[in-house]
């Protein structure tokens, strides 16, 4: 087994601070203690249909379930026969309930313009919209490509989408025309939702024309709709595109929320996995909801007065669980900001802060370490007095970056929930509850309710405590992925297959004496850049599509900044001449062919790629060069010896 991340692992290892739950924080919290917690844990481990029944019984349901699970392994059905729809559950609910007039939505463009949504008039504009869309002919079942902004139509879409039964499939606004074909053939989307552009760093990133391009190789999209963001000149195909307030302004303003079955697909995410194309992976509607309320309730204790704020992109899957639906299920006041931490200045997330007097304040551990690198005295100048819970996720936090945000950012007060999860999880799995779980920094501490993790061998033996091995969860969970769409097989392959009986994570960890649980980081081939997931093979791919190159090997090395560098290791054309040139054009090659956050960090130029006998790259071989600048490892496996030797030659 390799893992990724083991200086960091090491520095995990010396890690031995607990900070127990602020007693002020706890309560007033949903779960006050931590024995509270553990008859909570036991029962959902030991009944877990009773106790997911009761979660989901805080829903609305417009008919009950028979059955709470279904469950063939690996294919799980919850809430069999329950019919339900999770727009009405995060608006419609709330406005028949007492918070018409409640902060849904608190929007900041990053020009600096603030606009709020009640709940009353979020249920206004997500009716108009999903009226839109069925009057545009998109119907229940259909896949509708979302390729957007941080706005509130991004959410407004989602909901619309969810509300008329349509399955949705968002496009991370940063990826290229090409990661944009990709994901709408492979889902068959029918029309796609985006906006002319949108605000970054002061300038306007342009979406509209991206579409236009990724179209002319999309045959199954028959409509566009375009948000009107920034107002800059785009491209309309007549018959084709249309704008959303001109489709809104005749659109009927009532749409009934369709009554969607339990087990219907609500959403498509697409992923990185270790090999090949990104996996499209389904999430259902019943699970899902019950699974990213029920989280979000107690991992983020949301109380009726707080202003929470994500800073994920809703292009993610955090962005999807935990700025719309898991928080809007629950009522809560949902901040979004469309634009970059550090633009006009770099204290903009403490400005955002102080100016809505945010509560809660998720975000991912590489951000904390630009906030570090970029000096105190940006955070010293605001209160921060409103925040009382802090949270990270994306990748382990270096114990380090912890005790700044504990310090710097929760002056010492504010719990912190580190929450390990997947896009394949749909919602935290390993995580504290924070008015009754001690904290220990690097640690995302104990498994959420219903969640059986352990630690085991390649074979599925159990690891003893204390010891790294690979991550897996033994039950299933409401939330999890139903399958990839489209290739069944692949969804048993990747996940269902590595171990015995159990769903495997990809992810390397260790259980301590405590059974807190230590994440160190993939196990697989898949690279972590700023939280975000990229497959060694996507990034192979783009680079061998270019005419100069004959063979690429992508692996990650440790970065301080971004948790990983992406090194690419290229094998050039007979007739091709290696030059400094050349390798800036690849680099940008790759993040015009996926977008910016694949662009390789170095690139180096070989003749040969180190290789088994059996042809396979050896990339832990890379990685070690990459990291070090040298090769300790086993090279035995190797089929050509001298090809170290050359690589080692060539330069940076
Ligand atoms: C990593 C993001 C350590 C992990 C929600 C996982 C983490 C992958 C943490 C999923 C954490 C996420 N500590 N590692 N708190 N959170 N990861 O699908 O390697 O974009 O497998 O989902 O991120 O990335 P994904």
């Amino acid at each position: 087994m390799s893992t990724v991340s083991e200086t960091s692992f090491d520095s995990l290892l010396r890690e031995n601070r607990v900070f127990p739950p602020n007693a002020e924080f706890a309560a007033r919290a949903h779960i006050k203690t931590r024995e509270q917690y553990d008859a909570m844990y036991r029962r959902s481990i030991e009944q877990p249909e009773e106790f997911w029944a009761d979660a989901a019984r805080e829903l609305d349901w417009f008919e009950p379930w028979t059955k709470v699970l279904e469950w063939e392994q690996p294919w799980a059905k919850w809430f069999v026969g329950g019919k339900l729809n999770l727009s009405h559950n995060c608006v419609d609910r709330h406005v028949q309930g007492s918070r018409a007039q409640k902060p849904a939505i608190i929007w900041e463009g990053e020009p600096g313009e603030v606009r709020t949504l009640t709940f009353a008039e979020l249920l206004t504009e997500v009716q108009l919209a999903a009226s839109m869309l069925k009057e545009a002919g998109v119907q229940k079942g259909d896949r509708v490509a979302i390729y957007m902004g941080m706005c509130p139509e991004l959410a407004i879409a989602l909901l619309a989408c969810a509300r008329i039964g349509a399955v949705h499939n968002v496009i991370f606004g940063g990826f290229a025309a090409h990661a944009l074909v990709d994901r709408i053939n492979d889902s068959g989307c029918v029309a796609v939702l985006t906006q002319d552009g949108g605000y970054r760093r002061g300038g306007e990133v342009k979406l509209k024309p991206i579409v236009d391009e990724a179209l002319k190789s999309c045959p199954t999209i028959r409509t566009v709709i375009v948000h009107r963001r920034t107002g800059s000149e785009v491209a309309m195909t007549p018959g084709r595109d249309f704008w959303w307030h001109e489709l809104t302004a005749k659109a009927s303003p009532n749409c009934l929320a369709e009554s969607m079955d339990a087990e219907d697909p609500l959403f498509i995410l697409y992923t990185s996995g270790t090999t090949g194309k990104p996996k499209g992976l389904v999430h259902t509607t019943g699970g899902y909801a019950v699974g990213t309320y029920l989280t979000s309730k107690y991992v983020f204790d949301l109380q009726e007065d707080d202003v929470y704020f994500c800073t994920a992109d809703i292009g993610w899957i955090t962005g999807h669980s935990y700025v719309v639906y898991g928080p809007l299920q629950n009522g809560a006041t949902v901040l979004m900001y469309e634009g970059a931490p550090n633009w006009p200045e770099p204290d903009r997330f403490w400005q955002i802060i102080d100016r809505h007097k945010v509560t809660i304040f998720y975000t991912a551990p590489t951000a904390i370490r630009a906030f570090i690198k970029w000096g105190d005295e940006w955070v010293r100048k605001y209160s921060l007095a409103s925040l009382r819970l802090l949270g990270t996720v994306g990748e382990p936090i270096n114990p380090e970056a912890w005790m700044w945000f504990h310090r710097e950012i929760g002056h010492e007060r504010c719990p912190i929930a580190d929450t390990w999860w997947q896009t394949e999880t749909g919602g935290h799995m390993i995580a504290p509850i924070p008015g009754a779980i001690a904290a220990k920094p690097g640690s995302a501490t104990v498994p959420f309710f219903g969640v059986d993790a352990a630690v085991v061998t390649k074979e599925g033996e159990p690891v003893p405590d204390g010891h790294g091995g690979l991550l897996i969860i033994r039950k299933p969970w409401p939330s999890m992925a139903r399958t990839i769409y489209g290739n069944p097989e692949r969804y048993v392959a990747a996940y269902w297959s590595e171990i015995p009986g159990a769903y495997f994570t990809g992810d390397g960890a260790r259980r301590d004496a405590d059974g807190y649980f230590w994440l160190m980081g993939r196990v697989d081939d898949v690279i972590n850049v700023s939280g975000h997931r990229l497959g060694t093979a996507e990034i192979e791919s783009a680079l061998v599509a270019h005419p100069a190159v004959a063979e690429a090997a992508v692996v990650g090395r440790p970065d301080d900044l971004k948790g990983q560098a992406i090194s690419a290791f290229v094998t050039l054309e007979e007739h091709v001449t290696a030059t400094d040139d050349l390798k800036q054009e690849l680099r940008k090659w790759v993040a015009k062919e996926i977008g910016a956050l694949a662009r390789p960090d170095d690139l180096r130029f070989t003749q040969t790629l180190p290789k088994t006998r059996s042809g396979k790259i050896m990339r832990r071989l890379l990685r070690e060069l990459a990291t070090t600048g040298e090769v300790k490892g086993d090279t035995t496996t190797l089929e050509d010896f001298t090809v170290i030797a050359k690589l080692r030659e060539q330069d940076e």
